[in-house]
């Protein structure tokens, strides 16, 4: 290996194996099927893909290439056939399954509304037809400013349906990122609501599009608002129209458009570290293929499934597995408006235990939140209905997956713990639940058709048990296809840091990784994060991990500090279970503790007490601002996608 990678430390030996009855009935049954699936599938991966494309999927017409991989990385998927995401998502559904619920809807104060497929089809039609008559065209760009309700789901297989792409921003954003995004987008229409509900207040969604467009730049000429809280909002004359009034006005007639597989479908925004947010493009065919047979798979799903994945649809997790990969399959999603939230702790539970959710997915920040509101609330729910859970967002602590092991999945349920990214459009690496034994912390093994490894920085595999960077070797349909308006960024950012081997290009996915002696994967993520102490580059996840295996300790994030002689020291923030309070005792043996699970290479050098850690506001420790705080630097750089500015002001003291 030609260059110092990233230590692996974690030891985690314990192995979940799926039950006889929940292999029995799986579409994939066995590791041996797993097996003969994978290997055939990477022998010729565009086979593999045109085939399934071809079984799974409505074509109005034939590609006449599988992959076009001429102009590495623009990748382009099967070349020249004709598709539509709405068509396959909604009316090849309607003969057999016309009066089955698409959509449970449960809205935060506790509201419901089940859509069947026949209602959304007609729903998503007229609203197709609004977008029209508005003057939206095939390429357009539309914004989508929208709480979790049904609306917003007919807003985006709307614009999918007549081939315009949707750029939806999180209901969660400020004004200003909304603006950066709509200017970046180019958006010509911004499709929004009065208000929505979030931690029991009334989000103004409205008057932020109000105060986003009056900043300038933006090219946005009509504004249409959907009623959701009631509360008043300015409208403006011309520009913005009721969704209701609009919808009055057009019939429900309204052909799915024929469009290129390569036609662009929507573009999302990631926040980089630092500079602009990245516009990540996805296009039709391809993303269609892989959000539908992930979804199918690795989830397992089957007629009478209920399908609650707890995103929004602001997060590519909400695009994939909220919308598109189960409505794809002609699957029952649930959309909930709320969030996990103190005033009503038990909310999660009480939606699982109503709508009798089987399938549950949701990310490790919430579990840990979970976690420390207390068994009770779950214990209080009859959660036998559920038969699967998964996670995805963070690298989940083996701790934090033993208790959602445990207490939610009441040791019956495999977890599927599912490793992926905006950019990859689907999940990558992930048991089948069926198939593939669990590890706690670990994303197990590769999708059929995923050609992932953990590589050095000049693209060779590096041994199993040492750390490296997660890559893709091969392309693969659900894959994005640029950044939006900058392919040089996208060239940069993703396929030059691990240098071309023999002119094929590595997909680097920004992630450290190691892979056990059985080929598993163990995302440590992300490598900006790593640490460097006195020669070891250490990932954060590890660390992290141990801390939270103390019972006293609800979350943790490490960030490295500089140091004179080690280089970097460990700074790590904690946050405590309920009952226990900050001492230098505590910190004593926290400190042992990691050294006692570690070694002493990882033990922290200060250990820092917090109310709360800052985060994203899809959940990711933003440990950035948490290594310029332990350097006492000031806060540079971009701060709009945190949740809570007063956790900042908090830790700053
Ligand atoms: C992290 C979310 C470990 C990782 C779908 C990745 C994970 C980033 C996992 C992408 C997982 C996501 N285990 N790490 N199961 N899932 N990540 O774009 O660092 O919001 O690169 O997509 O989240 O985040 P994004």
């Amino acid at each position: 290996m030609s260059q110092p990678t990233i230590e692996s430390i974690l030891q985690e030996n314990r192995t979940f194996a799926p039950s006889a009855e929940f292999s029995e009935k799986a579409t994939v049954k066995s590791f041996d099927e797993y097996k003969a699936l994978y290997d055939r599938a990477a022998a010729d991966p565009v086979v593999f893909w045109e085939e399934l494309a071809k079984k799974e999927l409505h074509w109005f017409s034939p590609w006449t290439e599988g992959l076009d991989w001429s102009n590495p990385p623009f990748a382009k998927w099967f070349v020249n056939g004709k598709i539509n995401l709405s068509y396959n998502c909604l009316d090849r559904h309607l003969d057999s399954n016309g009066d089955k619920p698409a959509i449970i809807w449960e809205g935060e104060p506790g509201d419901s509304i089940t859509i069947t497929y026949r209602e959304l089809h007609q729903q998503v039609c007229q609203f197709a037809n609004v977008l029209k008559k508005m003057g939206v065209v095939k390429g357009d760009r539309v914004g989508i400013y929208m709480p979790m309700i049904p609306e917003s789901a007919v807003a985006m297989l709307a614009c999918a349906r007549i081939g315009a792409v949707h750029g939806v921003v999180f209901g969660g954003f400020s004004a200003d990122a909304l603006r950066d995004r709509l200017v970046d987008a180019e958006a010509k229409v911004v499709i929004t609501a009065d208000g929505g509900w979030r931690k029991d207040v009334v989000v103004p969604l409205k008057p932020a599009v109000d105060a986003a467009i009056a900043k300038g730049q933006t090219k946005v000429e009509t504004v249409i608002v959907t009623k959701r809280t009631a509360q008043d909002v300015t409208m403006e004359s011309g520009r913005d129209h009721w969704w209701h009034e609009l919808m009055a006005t057009v019939d429900s007639d309204c052909p799915a458009a024929e469009l290129d597989s390569e036609d662009n479908l929507f573009v999302l925004y990631t926040s980089g570290s630092t500079g602009k947010p990245k516009g990540v493009v996805h296009t039709t065919g391809g993303y269609n293929l892989y959000s539908h047979i992930t979804c199918k798979w690795i989830f397992d799903l089957q007629e009478k499934d209920v399908f609650w994945c707890t995103a929004d649809v602001g997060w590519i997790t909400g695009h994939s597995y909220v919308l598109y990969g189960p409505l794809s399959n002609g699957a029952t999603t649930v959309m909930y408006e709320g969030a996990p939230r103190p005033s009503n702790p038990g909310a999660f539970w009480d939606v699982i235990q109503k709508h009798k959710v089987s399938i549950f997915y949701t990310a490790p920040t919430a579990i840990r939140a979970f976690i420390k509101m207390g068994d009770e609330h779950p214990n209080a729910r009859d959660l036998t209905s559920l038969r699967l859970l998964g996670t995805v967002g963070e690298p989940i602590n083996p701790e934090a997956w033993m208790w959602y092991h445990k207490v939610i999945g009441a040791e019956r349920c495999p977890i599927v713990d599912t490793w992926w990214q905006t950019e990859t459009g689907g999940i990558m690496i992930t048991p089948l639940p069926g198939a593939i034994a669990t590890k706690p912390g670990s994303a197990t093994l590769p999708f059929p058709g995923i050609l992932a490894d953990v590589v050095d920085m000049d693209g060779n595999s590096v041994p199993a048990g040492e750390g490296g960077y997660l890559a893709i070797r091969h392309p693969w349909p659900g894959m994005m296809r640029t950044v939006y308006g900058d392919d040089n960024r996208f060239r940069k950012t993703y396929w030059e840091h691990i240098a071309p081997v023999d002119g094929k290009y590595i997909y680097f996915a920004g992630d450290g990784a190691r892979r056990d002696e059985d080929g598993y994967f163990w995302v440590m993520g992300r490598v900006d994060d790593v640490i460097n102490v006195a020669g070891h580059r250490l990932g954060t996840m590890e660390i992290e991990s141990a801390l939270v295996s103390h019972p006293a300790v609800a979350e943790a994030a490490v960030v490295g500090k500089p140091d004179d002689l080690k280089g970097e020291e460990i700074v790590a923030f904690v946050t405590l279970e309920g009952t226990h309070t900050a001492s230098d005792e505590l910190m004593k043996e926290l400190k042992k503790h990691v050294v006692k699970e570690i070694g002493a290479i990882a033990r922290p050098g200060e250990i820092r007490f917090a109310d709360a850690l800052p985060k994203t506001r899809s959940g990711k420790i933003m440990r950035r601002l948490l290594r310029a705080l332990a350097a006492g630097q000031e806060i540079s750089g971009d701060t709009s996608t945190l949740e809570d500015i007063s956790v900042l002001e908090k830790l700053r003291g």
